[in-house]
C-alpha cells in the first residue's frame, strides 16, 4: 500500500495526497529512467577492448575487459613488415579552409594539399607506398583511413583505436604494401561524419602492372553544400576517348546515401565492385547499379558514352548521349557474372557471427533518443567479435532497423554468400561496403588473416555516431590507445 486509505468525507484536504500520488509515480517512472541515463554515460576515455560484449563466434558471450587480450601485442606494432624506401612517397598536408571547387563553387571545410577532393594517390599492384599527414590547421585533429585496402592495422587510421588524432602541428607516417590492384579511397576517420562530408578525402587507385588496358579514368563523388560532384566538379566532367575506345571508369561513393548510377542507352559491364575485379563480366544494358555509402564499382563504357550518378555525369568522348531518366530494373550482384573459386571455404567456417541491426529508444552517452541497436543493445553494450589469426569467418548481417545501411568491415574483404537465403550464383562478390537493406539479411564470409582491432560499422557516417558501430578483434591484441579526449574516431 502507498498510503492509508483515505476517508471519503475530507474532500476539503485534498493537498497532501494530490500532491503525494503524482509524485510516486514520478518516482516510478523516473527512477529506472534516471538508472538507464547514468547507465548510458560513457567515461571521460575508454578502450575499445574494454567495450560491449565478447562474442566468440562459438557460442560464447561474456562481458568485456577480456583478459584475452592482457599482456597481448599492441596495435602500434602492427605494422608494414617491408624495410627499405618506398615506391610511392606523399605527403598530404590538411588545413581547414574556405576553398574553392574545380568547377568554380566557394565552400568551406578541409583541403589536403589545398584541394578538396586530396590528390589522387596512385600506385601499381606490389609496390610500397609511404603517406605522411601533416596536420596544419584542422583543429579537431585528423587521421587518414585506407578505406577498402587491407593495411596493417597501425595504419588503418581510426582515431582512438588504431592511433591518435594528429593534432595541428603535428604528423603521421602511413606505410603499407598494396596487395589488391582497384578502386578505393581515403579519408579522415577523425569526426568522420563531419570531416568526410566536408572533403577530407581523396582517391586511392592501385593499377596492375601495365595498366587496365583501357582509358582509365576516375569518378570520384562527393556533395558538397548538397551539390553532386565528379573530382570536384559539379555538372559534367568529360572524359577524352576516341569513338570505339574502351574507358575503364572507376566510381567511388564518398557519401553516406547510396547513389544509382546508369549508363543511358549504351551496353556497359561491372568490371569491379569495392575494388575486386568480378569474374567474368557479361554486357548490360538499361539496369542501374547501386553504388552505396563508400563503395566502389568500375564500369567498363565504350566512347562515346554517358554515365549519369544522379545529378552529376561522365561523358566518355564527344557526342556522348543526351541525359535519360534512371532506369527501373537495378543490377543484382548476386547474379552477375560467373563462379570462380573463393581461395576458402566458407563451410569450414570456425566462428560465425549475428550483427542485428535494430533500432530502439533510450540513452545514448545520456541523450535519449531513438538509436541504432546491434543484436539488442544499444552502443557501447554492443558485440566484440574476437577471432585468432586462420579463423574462417562468417556473418549473418540481418536489418530490421526501418532503415538502410551500408556496412562497411575495414581489414578484410568479404564474400557475399547468400542474401534472404538465397545463395549468391555469379561472380564472387567480394565486398568492404555493402548495403544491406531494410528487411534483408545477408550472409558474409572471409578469412580472418589481418590481425587487429578492426571497425565494422555504417558507413553512413552519422549512424555510426549513433551507435552503429562494432568491432572485430583478434584475440591477443590490444590497444594503447583510447576513444575520447582529442579521439572522437565518428
Ligand atoms: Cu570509410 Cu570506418 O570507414
Ligand atoms: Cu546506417
Amino acid at each position: 500500500m502507498l498510503a492509508p486509505p483515505e476517508a471519503p468525507a475530507a474532500p476539503r484536504r485534498p493537498g497532501r495526497r494530490r500532491l503525494l500520488v503524482p509524485a510516486v509515480a514520478a518516482v516510478v517512472v523516473l527512477a529506472p529512467l534516471a538508472w538507464l541515463w547514468q547507465a548510458s554515460l560513457l567515461p571521460g576515455t575508454y578502450s575499445v577492448t574494454d567495450m560491449g560484449t565478447v562474442d566468440d563466434g562459438r557460442g560464447n558471450a561474456g562481458h568485456a575487459g577480456h583478459a584475452a587480450t592482457a599482456g597481448g601485442r599492441s596495435v602500434d606494432s602492427l605494422t608494414e613488415p617491408s624495410a627499405g624506401p618506398a615506391d610511392v612517397r606523399v605527403e598530404l598536408v590538411a588545413r581547414e579552409e574556405p576553398f574553392r571547387l574545380a568547377s568554380g563553387e566557394e565552400t568551406t571545410g578541409y583541403t589536403l594539399n589545398g584541394t578538396s577532393p586530396g590528390p589522387v594517390v596512385h600506385a601499381e599492384l606490389g609496390q610500397l607506398v609511404e603517406v605522411r599527414l601533416v596536420n596544419e590547421s584542422v583543429r579537431d585533429g585528423v587521421t587518414l583511413h585506407w578505406h577498402g585496402l587491407d593495411v596493417p592495422n597501425a595504419d588503418d587510421g581510426v582515431a582512438g583505436v588504431t592511433q591518435d588524432a594528429v593534432p595541428v602541428g603535428g604528423s603521421f607516417t602511413y606505410r603499407f604494401r598494396v596487395h589488391q590492384a582497384g578502386t578505393f579511397w581515403y579519408h579522415s576517420h577523425q569526426a568522420s561524419h563531419v570531416q568526410v562530408q566536408r572533403g577530407l578525402l581523396g582517391a586511392l587507385v592501385v593499377t596492375p602492372p601495365g595498366g587496365v588496358g583501357a582509358i582509365d579514368a576516375l569518378a570520384l563523388v562527393h556533395l558538397y553544400d548538397g551539390t553532386r560532384t565528379v573530382n570536384g566538379r559539379s555538372g559534367e566532367t568529360p572524359v577524352a576517348a576516341a569513338p570505339g575506345e574502351r574507358v575503364r571508369v572507376r566510381v567511388v561513393n564518398t557519401d553516406n546515401a547510396p547513389m544509382s548510377v546508369w549508363v543511358p542507352g549504351r551496353p556497359f559491364r561491372v568490371l569491379a565492385v569495392d575494388g575486386s575485379e568480378v569474374h567474368g563480366p557479361g554486357e548490360v544494358r538499361d539496369v542501374a547499379v547501386e553504388v552505396t555509402g563508400g563503395a566502389r564499382t568500375d564500369l567498363e563504357v565504350v566512347a562515346p558514352a554517358r554515365i549519369d550518378l544522379g545529378g552529376a555525369s561522365v561523358l566518355v568522348g564527344e557526342q556522348a548521349p543526351p541525359a535519360a531518366p534512371r532506369p527501373a530494373a537495378t543490377l543484382d550482384l548476386l547474379t552477375y557474372g560467373t563462379p570462380a573459386p573463393l581461395g576458402f571455404d566458407p563451410a569450414a567456417a570456425t566462428r560465425s557471427f549475428d550483427y542485428v541491426i535494430g533500432r530502439s529508444p533510450g540513452f545514448l552517452d545520456g541523450v535519449p533518443g531513438m538509436w541504432w541497436t546491434i543484436n539488442g543493445h544499444l552502443f557501447p553494450d554492443v558485440p566484440m567479435y574476437m577471432v585468432a589469426e586462420g579463423d574462417v569467418v562468417r556473418m549473418r548481417v540481418e536489418n530490421r532497423s526501418g532503415e538502410g545501411h551500408p556496412m562497411h568491415l575495414h581489414g578484410h574483404h568479404a564474400v557475399v554468400l547468400s542474401r534472404g537465403g538465397v545463395p549468391a550464383a555469379g561472380s564472387p562478390w567480394w565486398v568492404d561496403s555493402l548495403q544491406v537493406a531494410d528487411g534483408e539479411t545477408y550472409e558474409i564470409a572471409f578469412v580472418a588473416d589481418n590481425p587487429g582491432v578492426w571497425t565494422d560499422h555504417c558507413h553512413n557516417l552519422p549512424h555510426a555516431v549513433e551507435g552503429l558501430v562494432a568491432h572485430l578483434m583478434y584475440e591477443g591484441v590490444t590497444t594503447p590507445h583510447r576513444i575520447g579526449g582529442p579521439n572522437t574516431p565518428e
